[in-house]
């Protein structure tokens, strides 16, 4: 049974649809004081159950919510539990910077403990190479391919990673069509500075393809964009894995770009469709 957490309402029906598989919505309200509670409405014993959340927004709220309800599947005995997480948080938050600070990844992993399996989207990795080095439960999904099926038709482009991190989707996204891809050089100051270093090649009349795993604030596309432009290209496309867009970030990008995400969150920007990615995992877990 798929049981749609709140951040999921806007593909978890449709998945479970897709899948042949009953659906229920999780309850949720929230007492005066804020805390939450949380219900199922139909009867999960014995029932194999895949959660499905997308932690964006009130990223911290969520992560209760899911928490309370897996805990209280165990309570009410579901047979198995699996997380389909399409947006999971704290990734980026892989190391100490400063003495005396959390390592927030690892904090967060230890309490999804309790499920059987957690299909994460993917995840920001970094420093942490693989999934099952911080979650030994966990399991990544790539969508490079709808990504590249949603880029087959744009001409002459090329496929920029604006730092290291990114490079990894963008790289993959370009081999996959057979095209030319690029990594940039970035210098992160501060969570809204950044800057980012071009190679002096010919880049004139290309349509350049931006893939970024996360776009928040969106200062690293707005930055790229800014230093792309001076090469005159033909068009710039900013894709984003998860669209958290925040601070306006998309009505700032838009001026500049055609910015398209996937829907593991909801916007406006969110084009491509990755429900029929998630089913083949549900199918293959
Ligand atoms: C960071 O390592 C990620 O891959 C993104 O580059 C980053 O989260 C983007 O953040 P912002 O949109 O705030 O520049």
């Amino acid at each position: 049974m798929i049981v749609s957490c709140s951040g999921a309402k806007h593909i978890a029906k449709k998945i479970a649809r897709k899948a042949k598989l009953p659906y229920q919505e999780l309850e949720i309200k929230k007492f005066p004081d804020s805390e939450l509670n949380v219900r199922f409405p139909k009867d999960i014993k014995n029932k194999n159950l895949v959660f499905i959340q997308s932690f964006y927004g009130n990223v911290n709220e969520k992560l209760i919510e899911t928490l309370l309800a897996i805990y209280t599947a165990r309570d009410l005995k579901a047979k198995k539990i699996f997380l389909v997480s399409l947006y999971f948080p704290y990734f980026r938050k892989d190391k100490r910077f400063k003495p005396g600070e959390c390592i927030s990844i690892e904090a967060i992993s230890k309490l999804f403990k309790i499920v059987d399996k957690l299909l994460v989207v993917e995840p920001h990795l970094h420093r942490i190479k693989k999934i099952k080095d911080v979650m030994p439960y966990g399991r990544r999904i790539t969508i490079v391919n709808d990504i590249a099926n949603y880029c087959k038709n744009i001409q002459n482009p090329l496929f920029i990673g604006p730092d290291m991190e990114s490079f990894q989707w963008a790289k993959h996204i370009a081999k996959i069509l057979n095209k030319e891809s690029l990594i940039l050089r970035k210098t992160r100051y501060s969570s809204r500075k950044v800057k980012i270093k071009v190679p002096k090649i010919n880049l004139k009349d290309r349509n350049m393809i931006l893939i970024d795993d996360i776009v928040s604030t969106g200062h690293t596309m707005l930055e790229t964009i800014k230093q792309l432009k001076k090469f005159k290209p033909r068009k710039i496309y900013c894709i984003a894995i998860h669209g958290l867009y925040v601070e306006d970030a998309l009505k700032k990008l838009s001026k500049h770009s055609k910015v398209i995400s996937s829907n593991t969150i909801p916007s406006k920007a969110s084009k491509i469709d990755i429900s029929n990615t998630i089913v083949q995992e549900i199918k293959n877990v």
